[in-house]
């Protein structure tokens, strides 16, 4: 359970998320919508201990985190896919995802084994440089790292950015199956036709606040609601 209130960050005088509250309970999957620039990455950064929040709390497990940084997080069981995905260019597939594994821990085969029954198409391209690799492979690997470390959380951050629609709905498909083995997600996107397909429930982001929230049905019930904010 990853829940969040009061949450405020800043670059500067730029008030970038203001008075932030949800949450995402275990075995859930949750979307925040927003267009570009309304504070989901800064959001998720503050959630993952790569940005100081000005105030607020994160809590995961009941525990607080705002403090933490990220490799403390990742130990708390919060893994965080990157918006741009991140991988390492000139490793292969096979060393990025081994990068997961931190001190004193090396990656577990089952682990990996589950990453590759995930996305067969990483273990047939495990020894290929991760940086030759399409933008949907890029993203399943960006993914799999994640997973590596166990998270009970599993953050993302618009997966969909860039992708040609077709693998768009591969790299869902992927996280519905994750979602349906009971992992916990927490997904942050500007295409919320595709986020409202697979999530639970969805809070709608505009200029860094919360400005609707509910059900996909309620959201799509409620006349308008998603047409006024994605307008
Ligand atoms: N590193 C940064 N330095 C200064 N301002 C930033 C930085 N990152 C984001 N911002 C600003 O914070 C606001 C929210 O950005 P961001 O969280 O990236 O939005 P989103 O992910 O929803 O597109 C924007 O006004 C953006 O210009
Ligand atoms: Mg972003």
């Amino acid at each position: 359970m990853l829940s969040v209130s009061g949450l405020c960050a800043s670059y500067g005088a730029i008030h970038a998320v203001r008075d932030l509250t949800f949450e995402v309970g275990k075995g859930r999957m949750v979307a925040i919508l927003g267009a570009n620039g309304a504070g989901k990455s800064t959001t998720l950064r503050s959630i993952a201990g790569l940005h100081r929040p000005v105030r607020g709390s994160i809590k995961l497990g009941g525990e607080e985190i705002s403090a933490l940084p990220l490799h403390h997080v990742v130990r708390r069981g919060l893994a965080m896919v990157p918006e741009g995905r991140m991988i390492v260019a000139p490793l292969t597939v096979e060393e990025n995802l081994k990068l997961s594994s931190y001190a004193g821990r090396g990656v577990e085969q089952d682990l990996l084994a589950r990453v590759y029954d995930l996305c067969p198409r990483l273990k047939e391209r495990r020894t290929q440089l991760a940086g030759l690799m399409s933008g949907g492979e890029q993203q399943m690997l960006a993914i799999g790292r994640a997973l590596l470390t166990e998270p009970s959380m599993l953050v993302l951050d618009e997966p969909s950015m860039g992708l040609a629609p077709s693998i768009i709905d591969l790299v869902f498909q992927a996280i519905v199956t994750l979602h349906k083995q009971g992992q916990s997600i927490l997904l942050v996107e500007q295409n919320a036709e595709i986020a409202l397909s697979v999530c639970d429930y969805a809070y709608l982001m505009k200029r860094g606040s919360i400005v609707g929230q509910g059900t996909v049905a309620e959201l799509r019930a409620d006349a308008g609601v998603l047409d006024a904010y994605f307008a």
